[in-house]
């Protein structure tokens, strides 16, 4: 080194140099660790006072926690020569701050310590990795909101995100009941009693009530203190909780109930806490407007399906009665279609279809007038014009209920023939819908062996003749022979 740079001062007045130069913080040790000299750029970031730690060992001056790091760094630079960097957090005066410490031998024998300033670097990545935490868990929630229908689950999930994030003893979410207009408890996290699982309070009643009713937070720093409102739960007090908040959820749709924040320790909530609290609580609002829209989905949804099956066995009926003497035929059909599609191997999922099908496969018989109906008679060619509107009609009448949709083809084309001579389209083979295709064999065979108006019902023997002797022109030959083996058994 001296070689290459002839002109520096010697090693000492080079050191010298670089201390006045150096402007955080700089020991040099010697060998035992005592602190020989320093150099404080800014002399604030002094733990101690020159006088208190010059000449004794940088372990003894510290705080424990922080001495062992620097003695486990001394150790390993001892050990294996390269530089070594600790950081540690220390307190001087009122202000926590972090500091980096990067340790390095100067040979032979001596250490130098230099000590930065890192409190703001700290912060930010802190900050950043509660951000990160924040938003771990509003994704979290997003997830549990767009799987889980089961509101009482996912609130549970969106409290313990509220208690680990908000790093708090317990929460609750009370659910404003959109008839009685109370409040009532539906979930909680972090209580030792179940002191609120009987929570109901009126709009304006309580500190939740009273938060609901002004939209906007309520805040009680010292429970025991303020606490007349926990009168709603004898058993409170054994929580032991001191903080509170009530927290309104209002959504689009207006209040949904309160987000209750309870710590057994006093809280010192800063911008950014209380900022993400309000966005936890947006988040519960969220969650139960939509496990509530799904719910009310799904009802609206069963309701109309279960409306819609007692309406068309109703009109099944009434049908029934106008062109027979009994009810029976619609509901022997629909059973032994059912009982055929199952013969057949039909997928369960279909059978819900082809028992509505079955049901309304006739329907547009209502469209057909009595005269020709009821006619005692055989039709005449204008007649017949008239009965072959009836799956034409079945389909016009049915085609504006979506539900019906996958049933529509029993009605629409139970009078097609394999052989293509059937109506209303005159489809043949294949094209004919399997469901009509089914149907068709049921249908003929069950109408043969009744009575009608215009003619007594045959012989069972006879229609299954009927049914043998049409498969293949008639009727699709497979489904046929099918039908005749499971009539055999
Ligand atoms: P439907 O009475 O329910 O009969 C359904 C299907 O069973 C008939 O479709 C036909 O394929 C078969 N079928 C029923 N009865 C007989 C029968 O005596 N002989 C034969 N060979 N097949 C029979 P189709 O022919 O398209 O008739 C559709 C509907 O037209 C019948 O439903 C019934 O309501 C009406 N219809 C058919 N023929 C007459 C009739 O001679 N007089 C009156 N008033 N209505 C009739
Ligand atoms: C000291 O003041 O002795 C040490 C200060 C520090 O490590 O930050
Ligand atoms: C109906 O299914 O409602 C009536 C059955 C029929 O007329 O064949
Ligand atoms: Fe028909």
């Amino acid at each position: 080194m001296d070689l290459l740079l002839p002109n520096l001062p010697d090693a000492a007045s080079q050191l010298r140099t670089i201390f006045q130069a150096f402007s955080d913080l700089l020991f040099i040790l010697d060998e035992d660790s005592r602190i020989l000299d320093y150099k404080a750029g800014d002399p604030g970031l002094l733990y101690v006072p020159p006088e208190a730690f010059l000449g004794r060992r940088i372990q003894d001056v510290l705080p424990l926690e922080v001495a062992e790091k620097i003695a486990a760094a001394i150790q390993r630079l001892k050990e294996g020569g390269e530089p070594v960097t600790v950081d540690y957090p220390l307190t001087i005066g009122d202000r926590r701050l972090w500091f980096e410490a990067r340790l390095v031998s100067l040979p032979p024998r001596h250490i130098i310590v230099l000590v930065r300033d890192i409190t703001a670097k700290k912060q930010i990545e802190e900050q950043a990795r509660r951000q990160l935490g924040h938003l771990a868990a509003l994704r979290s929630i997003d997830v549990a909101i767009a799987s889980s229908l089961d509101l009482k689950a996912l609130l549970t999930q969106v409290l313990a995100q509220v208690i680990s994030r908000l790093n708090i003893d317990a929460a609750d979410i009370l659910l404003l009941a959109p008839q009685q207009q109370t409040l009532e408890f539906a979930a909680g996290v972090g209580f030792r009693s179940n002191a609120l699982q009987h929570t109901s309070l009126r709009i304006g009643q309580g500190y939740a009530g009273q938060a609901v009713l002004q939209n906007q937070m309520i805040e009680i720093p010292d429970l025991p203190r303020g606490g007349a409102d926990f009168l709603r739960s004898p058993n409170f007090s054994r929580e032991g909780f001191m903080r509170y908040f009530a927290v309104p959820l209002v959504s689009k749709g207006g209040p949904r109930g309160v987000l209750e924040i309870f710590n057994r320790e006093p809280l010192d909530p800063d911008p950014e806490w209380l900022d993400f609290m309000q966005t936890l609580a947006g988040q519960a609002a969220v969650a139960i407007d939509n496990a509530r829209l799904f719910g009310e989905l799904q009802s609206t949804n069963a309701e109309l399906a279960g409306a819609y099956d007692i309406v068309i066995e109703g009109w099944a009926r009434a049908l029934d009665l106008r062109d027979r003497d009994t009810e029976g035929h619609t509901r022997r059909v629909t059973e032994l279609a059912l009982d055929l599609a199952r013969f057949l191997g039909l997928d369960e999922s279909s059978l819900v279809h082809i028992r509505r099908g079955a049901i309304l496969h006739d329907i547009g018989k209502v469209a057909i007038p009595d005269s020709i109906l009821l006619k005692p008679a055989p039709l005449t060619p204008a007649e017949w014009q008239v009965m072959r509107q009836h799956p034409g009609y079945a389909r016009e009448l049915l085609a504006p209920i979506p539900f019906l949709t996958p049933a529509i083809d029993i009605p629409h084309y139970h009078h097609e023939k394999w052989d293509g001579s059937g109506y209303p389209d005159g489809l043949a083979g294949a094209n004919i819908p399997l469901m009509a295709r089914l149907f068709a064999v049921v249908d003929v065979f069950d109408a043969l062996t009744s009575d009608r108006p215009y003619r007594p019902a045959w012989r069972r023997a006879d229609a299954l003749e009927y049914i043998r002797a049409g498969a293949g022109s008639h009727f699709d030959p497979e489904i046929a022979g099918q039908f005749l083996r499971m009539i055999a058994k």
